[in-house]
């Protein structure tokens, strides 16, 4: 396969790449092939795939079962979650998690990493994510997060069911400190996550501070642990929203842990801003982590969906672009910079955030994985929220869609061109 006329992110001229079997062969700026089957980008951005760095697979697409969340808040989510749990069964995990999974590949990702409630002695829904994951792996790479949903130490046998979680496949420990009944518990929560990470080499995702009181402070906690025992890369802190009302002197200090602990964050911009500032009258919060200033601070940052049309969000379709257009605004990172760079945030920074190494780049020599953007820069990707035109994995071709057209019925008939 050659393409044509690609514009990577990091270079101002087009270059072609040639695609032989399932590897990058050549990148240069004109390159002869007697292959037949030629993609020609027009000079529009070729990159590596987006990456879904946190989601729940298990309930996207289960708004409204058995009742739908009329307040909007966490908790009435994890209530109607609670219902919908005693009637889990296979197929309707399966399907519904599989047609999400289509929407992300269909929107560019070929990365997932997927919590899956474990606070189900069953295991219904790991068992299906674990199928999906070996089914669709020509299509997707899926990262299980083992999650405890309703708690680790205060809920019956959690400790235990995350244990038998990781044994039966599951590649990430997560986990939900801010939700244990009491600060100890959450405190010990996390120093067995780092235990079980350490015995069974395991990455780490921890829901951390997931709320807006200012006194969670479990980051602190999962940052300490990490830097002692050197896992910090392996680590991940999702949410941390907390940290948007911690007082500055705190924070200033905390990031000093952070700096030196390396772990990765991840915030969840549609789902956060959706289920942020609840209990607040006026003037009402964010409900959003640091992001800005993690990300100025050279902290690893990303974004994530979180949830797809369940009973935390009712909204969404598997569109990194939404996602990054919806983090952008409420981070406050609408300069020209930051919007000309935003990409690594469902990118790059997410592939470090997933401990992909070097196999996720885009370079001579790696496996041909990529997308072929309807846009030529950043800019224009989130601002007209670009269409994926094709996504290659492994060399093939495994979708591909048409940027919609608008016309415009004045006296010259016009096709609307919104740059
Ligand atoms: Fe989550």
């Amino acid at each position: 396969m050659l393409i044509k006329n690609a514009k990577l992110r990091n270079l101002n001229h087009s270059v072609d790449i040639l695609i032989e079997g399932d590897v990058i062969k050549e990148i240069s700026p004109s390159i002869i092939s007697s292959d037949s089957n030629i993609i020609n980008a027009n000079n529009n951005l070729v990159l590596e795939p987006f990456i879904e760095p946190h989601v729940h697979l298990d309930t996207a697409l289960s708004a409204g079962q058995p009742r739908w969340n009329k307040s909007g808040t966490l908790f009435e989510g994890i209530e109607c979650w609670s219902e919908k749990k005693e009637t889990l069964t296979y197929d309707d995990v399966k399907k519904r998690s599989k047609k999400a999974l289509e929407w992300q590949i269909a929107n560019g990702i070929q990365w997932v990493r997927t919590h899956v409630d474990i606070t189900d002695p069953t295991f219904t829904a790991l068992k299906v994510l674990l199928e999906l994951k070996e089914e669709m792996k020509q299509f997707v790479n899926i990262q299980i997060v083992a999650f405890p949903q309703e708690g680790i130490l205060s809920f019956p046998n959690g400790l235990k069911l995350l244990e038998d979680a990781l044994i039966l496949g599951a590649d990430v420990i997560g986990g939900i400190p801010h939700f244990e009944y009491t600060r100890d518990l959450g405190v010990q929560s996390i120093k067995e996550i780092v235990k079980l990470a350490i015995k069974y080499d395991k990455l780490i995702d921890v829901h951390c501070d997931e709320i807006d009181d200012e006194q969670s402070r479990f980051l602190e906690v999962l940052a300490t642990e990490a830097l002692f025992n050197n896992i910090g890369t392996k680590v991940t802190a999702s949410h941390t929203t907390a940290m948007g009302s911690y007082n500055d002197p705190y924070t200033y200090k905390l990031f000093r842990l952070l700096r030196k602990s390396n772990i990765n964050f991840i915030s969840n911009p549609l789902v956060n801003i959706h289920l942020g500032g609840r209990f607040d009258s006026y003037p009402k919060r964010r409900g959003l982590t640091r992001v800005k200033e993690l990300d100025q601070d050279n902290i690893n940052v990303c974004f994530g969906h979180d949830d797809i049309f369940d009973p935390w969000y009712p909204l969404g379709n598997g569109n990194m672009l939404q996602v990054l257009h919806m983090g952008l605004h409420v981070s406050h990172m609408m300069g020209y910079d930051d919007i000309s760079n935003c990409l690594d945030f469902i990118t790059c920074n997410s592939a470090k955030t997933l401990h992909l190494g070097d196999e996720y780049k885009l370079k001579v020599g790696n496996k041909a994985n990529l997308i072929i953007l309807s846009e030529q820069n950043d800019y224009d990707a989130v601002k007209l929220q670009a269409s994926v035109l094709f996504s290659i994995k492994n060399g093939v071709v495994i979708s591909k869609s048409t940027p919609k057209q608008s016309y415009i019925f004045t006296t010259n008939k016009k096709f609307i061109d919104f740059k």
